[in-house]
């Protein structure tokens, strides 16, 4: 079978120095897999490195408190993961005393844990046949076998997963899997592909009738919801503010916020003033200005949040009980991460 040879060949000249590759631990693995979710090597590895020096085993990190594992995380996005991780760590310490799991089938039950992570884990630790199918191995076998299904469709779900398995290297699963995700990676990528020194051009149907450009096929479907935040950054004449944290569902849960005052569209200082939530907050006598001169869009996968983060200067206020560098400490999203360090920046230039 030309494919599993020449990506095995292939891997053994070209694979990444990772840390997770240098063990079979399934507790590293799970957590370095976690983390790639969504996220390239590049940007997962020094997360890695900080998780697993703060949290060496899957006890530390059970132990752990919530928000100490979101500020590690802060950064990578899609914080559910992190919750899920936090759940699942906690589960294997004390449900089942600290032993993952060491088969596709129940790695499957674990809370964050879907298809492509337990094949991952049971192939890589446990030597388990089970093929990963991920965007490097849609992308690579859609054009190595010029494969035109999209690949976010049911049919093509199925298609390339059944593909997928029926090329896996029976005798070393784990490698095989990871060669193949380092081959879309590093040499089969989204853009500028290195077909002219790529050993499976040969073969490749995509190359031969260049088609490389176009595969893989996508569907479009998501529909991206506008959404529009006024943060109230609150400052009092002793350098207080106000930050709480996020507890509905959905995105930065458990994460934390300058208080925020959702609204239909872009609003300007006096409409701010009308809102009913901005009047329940006792900021009488306040300055308001707007900090940031042009609407930050902010991109999430399913949200664009439309932002203007809002500076009330006020005399005191009974709940701003925090700090400029107390506010540190929490975990925020990144888009108040970013927004506190150029307004900490103004602060220093008053001083
Ligand atoms: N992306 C996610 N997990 C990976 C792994 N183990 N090797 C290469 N790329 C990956």
């Amino acid at each position: 079978m030309f494919f599993d040879k020449k990506l095995t060949i292939w891997y053994l000249q070209n694979k990444r120095d990772l840390p997770w590759r240098k063990t079979k631990n399934p507790y590293s693995v799970w957590l370095s897999e976690i983390m790639l979710q969504q996220t390239r090597v590049s940007q997962g590895l020094p997360y890695f490195q900080r998780f697993k020096e703060a949290f060496p085993t899957v006890f530390d990190l059970a132990n752990a408190e919530e928000s100490t594992v979101l500020k590690l995380w802060q950064g990578l996005g899609y914080y559910s993961r992190a919750r899920n991780l936090h759940h699942t760590a906690k589960h294997v310490a004390y449900q089942l005393d600290g032993v993952f799991p060491s088969n596709y089938k129940d790695l499957l039950k674990l809370k964050g844990v879907g298809e492509y992570t337990a094949s991952a884990i049971a192939s890589i630790c446990f030597d388990e046949p089970v093929a990963v199918v991920d965007g490097n191995v849609y992308r690579v076998l859609s054009r190595v076998f010029g494969i035109r299904t999209p690949i976010n469709s049911v049919a093509g779900i199925k298609e390339f997963k059944n593909l997928a398995q029926s090329l896996l290297s029976r005798n070393e699963p784990g490698n095989y899997n990871q060669a193949i995700m380092d081959f879309g990676a590093l040499n089969c990528k989204p853009q500028k592909p290195l077909c002219e020194n790529c050993s499976l051009s040969v073969e490749c149907i995509a190359f031969k009738n260049d088609l490389v450009k176009e595969l893989p096929i996508k569907e479009k479907k998501v529909k991206i919801r506008k959404r529009f935040f006024n943060f109230l950054v609150l400052n009092t004449d002793d350098g207080k503010t106000i930050l709480e944290e996020r507890k509905t569902k959905g995105i930065w849960q458990g994460l934390y916020q300058f208080p925020l005052i959702e609204t239909k569209k872009i609003i300007s200082a006096d409409e701010l003033v009308e809102n009913s939530c901005f009047n329940q907050m006792n900021l009488e006598g306040c300055v308001i200005n707007k900090f940031n001169k042009k609407t930050i869009i902010h991109k999430l996968s399913h949200q664009h949040l439309h932002t203007q983060f809002w500076i009330i200067s006020v005399n005191r206020n009974d709940q701003a009980n925090l700090n400029w560098s107390q506010i540190l400490e929490k975990p925020v999203p990144v888009l108040i991460e970013k927004f506190i360090e150029e307004y900490r920046k103004t602060l220093v230039q008053k001083e």
